[in-house]
């Protein structure tokens, strides 16, 4: 697939592992240049370091985490100057049944993925506008991975259905807001997918999906990072306040 566009500069939350790690290896593949953190560096993050040099930033930092978020902003535009885009991909997934579910673990998934992504798109978002006049009207691009949870529920899955049914808000409400600034706001909807988050799932649990899923299997990171690679190129120039869904077709 080839699209169009200049080298963009990214900021990845989570990129370490996971759909994150793939999202990173294939931008910077791609010719753009990533930061990324999370709360502990891989070996993938030492590795990017030495195969793609001053086009790779990874800096330990923690969604939950205000001021952390603070100094990851800082950093990566210590590093690269303007940020062009933002990917909120950094989530985690508790699940339970809500009537069992403690609290605190709420509490913790709401700061994580939507507190956090908020308060991230915040900082970013006041980066883009605090810019020079030249850069203001570059525009940018905000992407944020929600789940086909967000639309049709699982099971065990209500508080963290929350959080990316807020992210699908965020995004349509954002998109709004930003437009006139040339900044574009999407979602990605993706259905299960072979990464750590659905190693719980059991034997039956996977089966089931895969049997309600038109093209009859799980995805994989790398059946989503081409949407992000769309929305972040020009041929995505007048789309804004979407989301994607990316799930082998069974939410349809
Ligand atoms: N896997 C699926 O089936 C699926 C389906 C739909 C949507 N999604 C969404 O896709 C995104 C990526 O999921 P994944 O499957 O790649 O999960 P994953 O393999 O568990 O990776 C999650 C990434 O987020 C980081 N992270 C978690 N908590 C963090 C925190 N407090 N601060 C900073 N970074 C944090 C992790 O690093 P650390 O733990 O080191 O911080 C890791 O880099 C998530 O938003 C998830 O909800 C996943």
């Amino acid at each position: 697939m080839s699209l169009s566009g200049s080298p963009r500069t990214v900021l990845l939350s989570g990129g370490s592992r996971g759909l994150g790690m793939v999202v990173a290896q294939r931008l910077l593949e791609d010719g753009h240049s990533i930061a990324t953190f999370s709360r502990t560096r891989t070996p993938f993050c030492d590795e990017m370091e030495s195969a793609h040099g001053g086009r790779f930033l990874f800096v330990e930092g923690d969604m939950s985490d205000n001021a952390s978020l603070s100094a990851v902003m800082k950093a990566s535009s210590e590093r690269f100057g303007r940020l062009d885009v933002l990917v909120n991909n950094a989530g985690v997934a508790f699940d339970g049944v809500l009537a069992m579910f403690p609290v605190a673990r709420i509490e913790k998934m709401m700061q994580i993925n939507l507190t956090g992504a908020l308060v991230l798109t915040r900082l970013f978002v006041r980066h883009l506008i605090g810019g020079s006049p030249e850069d203001k009207d570059k525009g940018g691009s905000i992407i944020n991975i929600s789940s086909i949870i967000a639309l049709r529920g699982y099971n065990g899955l209500a508080s963290y259905a929350a959080t990316k049914a807020g992210m699908l808000g965020m995004t349509k409400g954002l998109a709004r807001e930003l437009g006139d600034r040339g900044i574009r706001v999407n979602a990605i909807c993706p259905g299960y997918l072979e990464t750590e988050m659905t190693h719980g799932l059991d034997g039956g649990q996977r089966d089931q999906i895969v049997r309600r899923t038109p093209l009859g299997r799980l995805g994989t990171p790398e059946d989503v990072v081409g949407t992000v690679r769309f929305l972040i190129s020009d041929e995505a120039a007048f789309i804004t306040g979407q989301e994607i869904t990316v799930d082998g077709g069974v939410t349809c």
